[in-house]
């Protein structure tokens, strides 16, 4: 069978085994040729199989040498179905580990859930007796609170006022104006409660209670910040207030692992092709003007490369981990740089449909959303028959 990309808005409804294979092993040696890292070796990274969580799997696997446990959402594949991109990610991946002689080890299903929450938990336990590093990398537009039952749906509206602005459909580079109606109270609550710092807490007061952290435990989330430009979207919208709670959560569990001298931090990360951030209006735009300058300033990254440095000159530099006032680790430092976002912003002003494709690296936004889903991968022959992955391939 030939896997071709079948597109629905901003999604894409099939994957390739071969391209997300493809694509881990390219990830796999960009940790490998940048040398070792004096980091943990015993990793859960919560939000494994994809995007800012998957490169942080494979970084403590194939930078530390460290076994991980992985803990995500994701389609298996099905009668005449792929499965989903981090399935394929996750098979590469344990396979890649494995044949390294690495303990990995991956949980499928609700990270919010208390059964995930036990499962994993007793992996720990048995496995591992303890973990020194917890990576928590979920993205997810919803969110069941165990506790309550309550289910919340996350918004990506501005607060107060309608917010007017540029975008674009990276699909076909039609450059536009659309209007964003703004949240209603519950909105931000919903909002918060999907992707603030709730569910990060519960799952270190959770190992915690049962003693399975190692004694200098570190836990790591991840957020962003992002120019002005998208402010009213983003950072004073209602995702922005979920990132206040996680960056304010950081706080409290530090409080609450003092006793075995923990620390959580946040670190805010750079603006990248992920499957979340394809789905807020603004960004794509704002992104593919962000990676035409940067590319040619020299500093483009991905995501790879972005907890790649993120783990050598910050977590595990043998000094102190430098924050800033907010005690943030900073990795945005390059996209936040002045000339970078000056430039950024003249591009802004001029972008429209006939003169994007020049202006702005729409190419390279492509390619990266057509990647995540194995498609459009260097190295990999798409003629291929790519049936038998689909079967062989499975998660232990
Ligand atoms: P992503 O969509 O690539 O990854 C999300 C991960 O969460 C996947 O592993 C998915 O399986 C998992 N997941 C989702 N719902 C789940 C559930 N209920 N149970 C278990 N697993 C679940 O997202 P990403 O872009 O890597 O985002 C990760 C974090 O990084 C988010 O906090 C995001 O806000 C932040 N961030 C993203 C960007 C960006 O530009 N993409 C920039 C800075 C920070
Ligand atoms: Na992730």
């Amino acid at each position: 069978m030939i896997i071709e990309p079948r597109m629905r808005g901003f999604i894409c409804l099939t994957a390739h085994p071969k391209g997300a294979e493809q694509n881990v092993k390219n990830q796999i040696e960009y940790v490998k040729s940048k040398g070792k890292i004096e980091g943990a070796k015993k990793v859960l990274v919560i939000g494994a199989s994809t995007g800012f969580g998957l490169a942080s799997r494979i970084t403590s696997a194939f930078g530390s040498d460290a076994g991980t446990i992985g803990v995500f959402f994701e389609k298996p594949p099905s009668e005449g179905k792929t499965a989903s991109p981090g399935w394929y990610n996750s098979a590469a991946f344990e396979t890649e580990a494995h044949k390294a002689g690495l303990y990995a080890k991956s949980i499928n299903g609700d990270a919010f859930s208390n059964e995930v929450k036990r499962e994993t938990l007793d992996l720990i336990k048995v496995d591992f007796g303890q973990v020194d590093l917890v990576i928590y990398s979920l993205a997810s537009p919803v969110r069941t609170n165990p506790n309550t039952g309550v289910t919340h749906r996350s918004v990506l509206k501005p607060i107060g006022n309608v917010y007017t602005n540029k975008t674009v459909d990276f699909h076909t580079g039609k450059v536009s104006e659309i209007s964003i109606e703004p949240s209603k109270e519950d909105d931000i609550e919903n909002t918060v409660a999907v992707m603030g710092g709730e569910d990060w807490q519960m799952w270190m007061d959770a190992l915690k209670a049962e003693n399975l952290l190692a004694d200098g435990a570190t836990t790591v989330a991840y957020s962003y910040i992002g120019p002005s430009l998208t402010e009213p979207v983003y950072r004073k919208g209602t995702i922005g207030r979920a990132k206040d709670h996680l960056e304010a959560t950081a706080f409290s569990i530090t409080d609450s692992l003092k006793d075995i001298n923990g620390k959580a931090y946040v670190s805010v990360n750079k603006a990248l092709v992920t499957q979340a951030s394809s789905a807020i209006p603004v960004i794509p735009l704002y992104i593919s003007l962000l990676y035409k300058i940067m590319k040619e300033e020299g500093v483009h990254e991905g995501t790879i490369e972005q907890i790649q440095r993120l783990y050598q000159d910050r977590l595990y530099t043998g000094k102190e981990v430098p924050t800033d006032e907010k005690g943030r680790i900073r990795i945005d430092d390059w996209e936040m740089r002045d000339d970078i976002q000056e430039k950024v912003a003249a591009l802004w002003e001029q972008a429209t449909t006939e003169n994007l494709s020049e202006l702005g690296d729409l190419q390279g936004y492509r390619k990266d959303f057509y990647n995540l889903f194995g498609f459009d991968v260097k190295g990999v022959n798409y003629d291929e028959d790519a049936n038998e992955m689909i079967g062989i391939q499975s998660l232990q």
